[in-house]
This record gives C-alpha cells, sequence and structure tokens, in this order.
C-alpha cells in the first residue's frame, strides 16, 4: 500500500485516481495545451520548461514518493502555478485517465531500461502504451524520449515502427552530445550521463494526423 502523502496543496495529486479522464480544465483553472513528462525524477525538465512556457500545461507521473514531494516543494518556491503531479504508475494513468486527443506531448527521459530479457514486460513501452499514446496525443503532437539503454532504444524502435503511419518518428544516436549539440543535461541523469560521455539515444516526433 502505498505511504500516504501529505494533504492535498493544489499541486499533488495523491487522492484515489478519477474514475473517468482528468478534465484539465478543472485540474488547472485554466486552458492551454497539456505537455506531460513520464517518471519525471526529480524535476528538473518539468519545472524549467514550466517556467519557460508559463501559457502550457504541465503534468509530471512519477511514483516515487520523495521525488513527487521534491518537485511539488520547487514548484511552490518557484510560483509555478501551471504545474500539476501525480504519484501513480505511468501505463495505468495513460489507460484510465487521459482522455482521447488531451495531450500535446509526452516526455520520456532515461526510462527504467529492465536489461533482463525476463524483466522486459515491465518495461514502460509496450504495445498497448503506443495505442493509448496514439489515443491520447492530438495530431501533431511532440513525442521525446531519451534514454542511454541500446537495448531498450532498439526495443523502443522497433515498437514504434509498427505504428509508421501514425508516429513519425527519428532515432538518434549521439556519441558526444555535449560536444557535438551543445546539450546541457535537461533532467538529472542526462546531467550524468553528458559527464560520463556515454552515448545516448533519442526518439523525437510526433503523432502524425491520421
Ligand atoms: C531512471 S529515473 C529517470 C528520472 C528522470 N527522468 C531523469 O532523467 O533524471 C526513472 C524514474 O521514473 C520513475 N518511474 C519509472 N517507471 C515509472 C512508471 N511506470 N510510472 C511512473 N514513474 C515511473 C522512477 O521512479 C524514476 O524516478
Amino acid at each position: 500500500m502505498k505511504k500516504p502523502l501529505p494533504a492535498d496543496s493544489g499541486i499533488l495529486f495523491p487522492k484515489d485516481l478519477p474514475a473517468e479522464p482528468v478534465d484539465w480544465l478543472r485540474l488547472f483553472g485554466k486552458e492551454g495545451p497539456v505537455e506531460l513528462e513520464v517518471g519525471c525524477g526529480k524535476g528538473r525538465y518539468l519545472l524549467e520548461r514550466a517556467a519557460d512556457h508559463p501559457d502550457r500545461l504541465f503534468v509530471g507521473l512519477e511514483f516515487a514518493r520523495a521525488y513527487v514531494l521534491t518537485i511539488e516543494k520547487r514548484a511552490r518556491q518557484r510560483g509555478l502555478a501551471n504545474i500539476r503531479l501525480f504519484r501513480e504508475e505511468a501505463a495505468r494513468f495513460f489507460r484510465d485517465c487521459l482522455g482521447d486527443r488531451s495531450l500535446h506531448a509526452f516526455h520520456l527521459f532515461y526510462p527504467d531500461p529492465w536489461p533482463k530479457t525476463r524483466h522486459h514486460r515491465r518495461r514502460l513501452i509496450q504495445d498497448e502504451f503506443l495505442a493509448d499514446l496514439r489515443r491520447v496525443l492530438v495530431p501533431g503532437g511532440i513525442i521525446q524520449i531519451a534514454t542511454d539503454h541500446e537495448g531498450y532504444f532498439e526495443w523502443m524502435a522497433r515498437k514504434f515502427n509498427q505504428w509508421k503511419g501514425t508516429f513519425l518518428i527519428e532515432a538518434d544516436i549521439i556519441d558526444s552530445p555535449r560536444k557535438r549539440h551543445g546539450l546541457k543535461g535537461r533532467t538529472n541523469y542526462e546531467v550524468r550521463f553528458l559527464e560520463e560521455g556515454r552515448p545516448l539515444y533519442f526518439l523525437n516526433g510526433q503523432r502524425t494526423g491520421f
């Protein structure tokens, strides 16, 4: 059983999941394009992006209690009114809590790679998840994924490839992303991997209009 979270601050939503898709207007109190990050860790990317785009609405999904509390504290300190957090498992949240064409962007940075074959079914990117991603992204909705794990990269590329007419995805492998692209770390893991000089793998694209 999940350890309860502190009383609702307006940013964090630890309550029972809604039985119907989340109503963004009710949740944020205003309208705007919604971007969602899965496994946002300590929230470096989500917080920076929310500060840079006050006209957009940001949802973070993260099941680590300590992390959602950190993000919530920082969002409050920075006066960010356009962030909401759910301490939830992403596949379930996508299946049960997201309405059709309700997201304008999906971000997934350095998801757990589950390297052992017998654990591959725990990977987030599965056929069922992509069916939900297709359903919830608006046509033209952005997809941004990064991983340091070659095997998971290939797995994800193969899965997206099966949905060629639905997702337009470009794969990119970069040996020294900091040198070649001046990439500054967007997330804590990315900062660490860049410092270590590891090859990084990217899948960027969008949901097509069909
Ligand atoms: C390897 S860390 C990467 C964190 C962050 N994205 C970064 O790049 O620094 C993966 C994070 O995703 C969270 N996570 C993994 N699977 C998840 C899932 N199915 N639903 C929600 N959060 C998940 C973990 O708790 C962890 O914080």
